[in-house]
């Protein structure tokens, strides 16, 4: 499977634009601010429905416009498919049917955020994950943050006004949260023994190097069992009342990556910060790949690469190389030819500014 057309009206700076890709590595050349990163966002926001850079749906339709579309052509075996998507500030949120007909994976510089960012932005890339082969995943967690929500405004009511028949309710929060807690946790333990399979191998294959890397599911419980769960919950009540937040549960799981002992924020250099997250991705890729392929239908997903060989040595960019080839489809964006190794076989496709 590979897209063969995007094609944009009104996306961020794209006024109209048709742009044809070919199967294997493709290279979109063109200066800074000519509308690459765009044309990225735009793949990954028809086919997944998000916008990874923005979560306001005006600020994706080009200055001036009322509304804007991505249409994106799929190939796929011996026939195509559309995927169109139109962005408006009105419209609700679109039937989200795109992930199961064409997957991508994307990396860009933003990805270091997952590393350096708060704990949130790693669970988020966790429940992503797992979001994409259960299918029972998303809806237990919005659940979850709702009875969140429902208990901390409670605990807030409780500390300015206390009332023993509202601490009765909360027990029934107790045990509902407990519930969903054990569940999500549970899974993202799943997947992180996965990715702590994987990582430490790409990473040093990256690095070049030997380092020792721990990867690990911080948790808030120390055991994953409900009625504990519900102990625990019990137990901390006087100090959530006190701070008017719900201290414990799967809304504190964090997800820990660290290099020979260090951890990444403030000890390790950029160079290894873009290694840290450029593995996460290939991780995803590799674990989507491995759950898919026994499956009838499996398609290879598409590798959306911003930047990537941006303030990397020559070596991490022969790595990436290597990573990269033979993998299907790759779309890649640089501002600078010279930073793409010659030895890499492309299709380029040259980016202009709209006249
Ligand atoms: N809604 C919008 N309407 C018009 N222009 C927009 C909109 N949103 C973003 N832009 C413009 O799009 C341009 C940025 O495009 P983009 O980030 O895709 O550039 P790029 O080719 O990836 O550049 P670089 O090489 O620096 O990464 C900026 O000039 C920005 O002002
Ligand atoms: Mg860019």
């Amino acid at each position: 499977m590979f897209i063969k057309t995007v094609r944009l009206n009104d996306f961020r700076s794209h006024k109209t634009i048709s742009i044809e890709f070919e199967r294997g590595i493709n290279v979109l050349l063109g200066g800074n601010g000519t509308g690459k990163t765009n044309l990225l966002e735009a793949i990954n926001y028809a086919t997944r429905n998000f916008s990874n850079k923005t979560s306001n749906k005006k600020v994706l339709i080009r200055k001036g416009a009322e509304c804007a579309s991505i249409q994106l052509v799929v190939h796929k075996e011996s026939f195509s498919f559309t995927i169109q998507k139109e962005i408006t500030t009105t419209t609700k949120k679109n039937q989200n049917t795109a992930p199961q007909l064409c997957k991508v994976i994307l990396f860009s510089p933003e990805t270091t955020n997952i590393i350096l960012g708060e704990p949130e932005s790693r669970r988020n890339y966790l429940d992503q994950i797992i979001s994409q082969y259960d299918f029972t995943y998303s809806d237990a967690l919005q659940k979850f943050e709702k009875i969140i929500r429902q208990r901390n405004f409670l605990l807030k009511s409780l500390k300015k006004n206390y009332k023993s028949s509202v601490v009765d309710t909360l027990s029934v929060w107790n045990s509902r949260l407990a519930k969903y807690s054990e569940n999500i946790t549970a899974k993202r333990a799943k997947l992180v023994q996965l990715i702590e399979k994987y990582y430490s191998g790409i990473y040093n294959c990256v690095a070049k190097n030997n380092n020792t890397i721990k990867v690990k599911l911080l948790q808030s419980v120390r055991v994953n069992e409900e009625a504990e769960i519900v102990r625990e919950l019990e137990e901390n009540l006087e100090k959530d009342i006190l701070l008017g937040f719900t201290t414990i549960g799967a809304q504190k799981d964090n997800l820990l990556i660290e290099v020979n002992e260090f951890s990444a924020k403030g000890n390790l250099s950029q160079g290894e910060i873009w290694t840290l997250a450029f593995t996460l991705v290939m991780v995803e890729h590799k674990i989507f790949t491995e759950k898919e392929s026994s499956t009838m239908n499996f398609q290879e997903p598409v590798l959306l690469l911003d930047d990537v060989f941006l303030g990397i040595d020559q070596k991490r960019r022969q790595k990436v190389v290597e990573f990269i080839e033979g993998k299907g489809q790759v779309i890649i964006t640089s501002a600078d030819e010279r930073e793409i190794p010659k030895n890499l076989k492309f299709n380029r496709i040259n980016v202009k500014l709209d006249e």
